[in-house]
């Protein structure tokens, strides 16, 4: 059968069809959604990455950079010291209170630009490369989200993302736990259509990145973002154990101005 919505409609729907059920997300103990800045720390050395390499290659002798959704800066810091300055914007103010103290711990002019992405897109003004790693999925309204990511870039854009929805491992466990099947999950691949309508042919890189969390970590994740309590966390980790290993496929979507 032929689909013939437009790819960010079925982007969007993909996204919303995802949502945790009122009544689940009532009685949950916190926020589902919520992340913490001290798990997204950038690392003293960065790892070498396909995207790190993009960004770099964007920058060549140098110029600035701003970072969408920068969390605690991992995607502009390890740009350093090519990046000459760097804005991090994010709509989390614990987030963007990270990158503000580690440009500062590491003496690196920066900027920081709290709210909303695209909204805040006419305040910042232009860099010469823009970075955006981890926020695709977040986003129902891709279609205007990179097109700003676009307009706000000199040189060109490096987007990160892992290759399909970073629950959907989980969707087991909300069977298992509520009696909850999940609708399907987003790729990467339904980015790239949103991309494509929108007139951008990013280089497209697949890699694999180690798990971030230790096993304690990820259990602990796990039963906040399936709306379970604390205590419940050894059988969260039993049911983890239960599960095929968590997959690590990571995108990197690039493209030059
Ligand atoms: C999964 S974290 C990734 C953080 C960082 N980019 C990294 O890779 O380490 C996603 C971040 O994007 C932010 N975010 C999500 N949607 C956003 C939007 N529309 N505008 C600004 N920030 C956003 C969140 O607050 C969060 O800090």
């Amino acid at each position: 059968m032929s689909d013939d919505r437009s790819a960010s409609a079925r982007w969007r729907e993909l996204l919303e069809g995802r949502a945790i059920p009122p009544e689940i997300r009532e009685a949950a103990p916190g926020s589902p959604y919520r992340h913490e800045p001290r798990r997204f720390a950038a690392p003293e050395q960065p790892p070498d990455t396909p995207s790190r390499r993009a960004g770099l290659a964007l920058l060549g002798e140098g110029g600035t950079v701003l970072d969408v959704g920068c969390g605690a800066g991992a995607a502009a810091l390890a740009l350093l010291p090519t990046a000459t300055h760097l804005t991090g914007t994010d709509h989390a103010e614990d987030m963007l209170a990270a990158f503000g103290a580690e440009c500062d711990r590491r003496g690196v002019p920066h900027r920081t630009v709290h709210g909303a992405w695209p909204e805040t897109a006419g305040e910042i003004g232009k860099a010469d490369a823009v970075v955006c790693h981890h926020v695709g999925y977040n986003t129902a309204e891709l279609a205007p989200f990179v097109a700003a990511l676009d307009a706000a870039a000199s040189r060109g854009v490096v987007v990160e993302m892992t290759a399909e929805h970073p629950t959907a491992w989980l969707d087991p466990l909300w069977e298992r736990f509520h009696g909850l099947q999940r609708a399907p999950a987003a790729t990467y691949h339904d980015a790239l259509a949103v991309l494509h309508e929108s007139g951008l042919d990013p280089q497209v890189q697949h890699w694999d990145r180690p798990p971030r969390d230790d096993t304690r970590a990820q259990a602990e994740l796990a039963c906040r973002r399936l709306c379970l309590a604390p205590d419940r966390v050894d059988e969260v980790a039993a049911a983890i154990a239960e599960l095929p290993p968590r997959p690590g496929g990571m995108m990197t979507l690039s493209w030059s101005r």
